[in-house]
């Protein structure tokens, strides 16, 4: 369970805390790479997770003739699907078979790709429903759409937790060159065939760098450098800026309210974002063109200009009074 002051209820979907690294310990050889690579996964299928959270609380804020607001959430949705997928293509083309042969068994992750097969129909039926809203068949319905997500929590949860072990035992059977090899393969055949416009700011806006696994925070996703996140914040994000709004933390990997996170049609004019870190309690408003109404329950807004528009008008009286007081000392002294 999140703790009291995390913004998301982290469900249906229960993230990866923990991997079964003891079970295997005495088995994998010295460098222990499995282990890396299992907890890497399991931050991997945790940013799906957080994902797919985001995307089952969401949308009950949502006014279903808000075409705008409609349509970025059907944007977000097909992004995290279409990870999803890429993700079990790149395993099933390049990674099963990689650790299958490095391992020496054939067949060693064939369970996994049988519980891939398990939830396609559901994540079809998801792609179909979004398209036939997009189309203008049907409005969107929050409670159609949760049904669908509803069949598809428990497979997809199944499997993304089962995969973690399977990773450990097949690390059993290899040297730490080669899982790392295995796992190098994976990334580049993911990175190479991604959107970054899409899956940059789609994976660095479903980190949650307050959860844990297996005890430790892990940096993910490995970055080529650290100023990485304000990048993809200030240059990358912008392209489907409208999509982001529906991320469950800010980029730089802290868990957020959205103004999308307050009950029935919350959502007003598309276009206004609300964060509160949860780490500190600065409350920020990010108006992206246009006017702001929020309804009740909202986090209380500190606009940023209200200081210093405060000290400039007290400054004014202050200048004011002493001008008065050598135009017209008599005035002054009067208190006038
Ligand atoms: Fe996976």
């Amino acid at each position: 369970m999140p703790p009291p002051s995390h913004p998301w209820p982290e469900r249906p979907f229960s993230l990866i805390s923990t991997t079964p690294y003891l079970d295997y310990v005495d088995l994998l050889p010295a460098r222990q790479d499995a282990v890396r690579v299992a907890r890497l996964m399991a931050l991997t299928h945790n940013t799906i997770f957080r994902a797919f959270n985001a995307i089952y609380q969401q949308p009950e804020s949502i006014h279903p003739l808000n075409a705008a607001d409609v349509n970025s959430f059907i944007e977000f949705t097909i992004c995290a699907i279409d990870f999803l997928e890429n993700h079990h293509r790149c395993e099933e083309l390049v990674f099963f078979p990689m650790l299958e042969a490095q391992a020496g068994i054939p067949g060693l992750m064939g369970d996994n790709v049988e519980q891939h097969r398990a939830f396609q129909g559901p994540l079809r039926a998801l792609r179909g429903y979004l398209k036939l809203v997009r189309l203008g068949a049907f409005p969107f319905d929050v409670f159609e759409f949760r049904d669908i997500i509803d069949e598809l929590a428990p497979v997809l949860e199944r499997h993304l937790h089962d995969e973690i072990p399977s990773i450990l035992e097949a690390g059993t059977h290899m040297s730490d060159e080669a899982m790392s090899a295995c796992y190098k393969a994976l990334h580049d055949e993911a990175e190479g065939t991604a959107d970054a416009f899409k899956v940059g700011p789609f994976v660095m806006g479903c980190q949650d760098d307050t959860h844990l696994v297996d005890g430790r925070q892990i940096a993910f996703p490995e970055l080529p450098f650290s100023l990485a996140p304000y990048l993809v914040e200030h240059v990358v994000a912008r392209r489907h800026a409208d999509v982001w709004r529906f991320c469950p933390s800010t980029f730089h990997g802290r868990p957020r309210k959205t103004e999308f996170l307050s009950g029935k049609f919350g959502a007003t004019d598309c276009g206004s974002t609300v964060e509160e870190d949860v780490a500190g309690d600065r409350t920020e408003l990010a108006v992206k063109g246009g006017s702001k109404k929020k309804s009740g329950g909202r986090i209380g807004l500190v606009r940023p200009w209200i200081l210093p528009s405060i000290a400039v008008v007290f400054l004014l009286l202050v200048w004011l009074r002493l001008y008065l007081g050598i135009l017209f000392p008599e005035c002054s002294r009067e208190g006038l």
